[in-house]
């Protein structure tokens, strides 16, 4: 019989805070260096960020001959190939990923689902429950807090009170934590965080030219995000990427193949 992978979604209602890029470096650093079979549903819908992304960089692999050679001796000492990524509809995006699934011969361990920032009805909602894990990524502005929260308390009351949701728990982690944040700004909040009986990770993530800097396969430059590659260790170091993967495998009791 197959063994059924987990579910996890970095996921909030609040835009731009990181949902895509967290899970396209969690799940290629998962995939190509923990050896693990990653899968991935785009559901930002009909956009598919992560989904074109790998077209990109395909065509990008195309005329370089650095990254490909990078790419082919990858795949040799890993012995398979990049992991599938399939747009989807957030409302259907749990019975695509089975139907999917269900026609692989391979065995999967994780697929990690991007879905969008608007979760307002009862499709994307039900995509949401029907994730294993949830991970929040959290930046640190009033607004942000608030427009996180506004979601996030009563999404966990849900599943508190409702014990046949799949989704047992959310956890929260800071993101683009920077040296001019007070900290006593970060202690009230994660004050309000364990009120509500929220987790919070230890892991936070610094702000950092890294995670934002627009990226292509096209130089030989090391490469941080990417659907083909890890981050490049060199460019792990002080970026916490490390840390939270840690963190996100200590939670979901996921051993790494390698
Ligand atoms: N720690 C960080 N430091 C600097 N920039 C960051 C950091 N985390 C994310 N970003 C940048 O923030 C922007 C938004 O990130 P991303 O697209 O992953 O957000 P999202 O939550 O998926 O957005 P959407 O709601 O539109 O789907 C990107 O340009 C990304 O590179
Ligand atoms: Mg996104």
């Amino acid at each position: 019989m197959k063994q059924k992978p987990l579910f996890i979604a970095f996921s909030t209602q609040k835009g731009g805070v990181g949902k895509s890029t967290f899970t396209v470096l969690a799940a290629s650093l998962l995939h190509y260096q923990k050896g693990l079979n990653v899968a991935v549903i785009d559901c930002d819908y009909p956009q598919c960020s992560v989904y074109d992304m790998r077209k990109r960089e395909i065509r990008q692999l195309e005329t370089n001959l650095h990254y490909q050679s990078k790419a082919i001796s990858l795949f040799e000492s890993l012995g398979k190939q990049t992991y599938p990524i399939v747009c989807s509809k957030p409302e259907e995006a749990i019975s695509r990923a089975e139907e999917f699934l269900s026609k692989e011969p391979a065995d999967y361990d994780v697929v990690f689902f991007d879905l969008p920032g608007t979760i307002n009805n009862e499709g994307v909602i039900a995509t949401f429950m029907g994730m294993n894990y949830v991970f929040v990524p959290m930046s640190p502005s009033r607004l942000s807090m608030e427009s996180t929260l506004s979601f996030i308390i009563p999404a966990s009351e849900l599943i508190r009170e409702h014990t046949d949701i799949k989704l047992k728990a959310i956890h929260l982690f800071w993101n683009r934590i920077d040296g001019r944040i007070k900290k006593e700004w970060l202690t009230h909040y994660q004050g309000v965080i364990r009120e509500f009986g929220l987790s919070l990770m230890q892991t936070a993530i610094p702000q950092s030219v890294r995670y934002d800097r627009e990226q292509s396969l096209e130089g030989s430059d090391a490469i941080f995000l990417s659907t083909i590659f890890p981050a490049d260790k060199n460019l792990v170091k002080g970026s916490n990427l490390d840390l939270l993967v840690d963190e996100l495998l200590e939670i979901t009791h996921l051993k790494p193949r390698i």
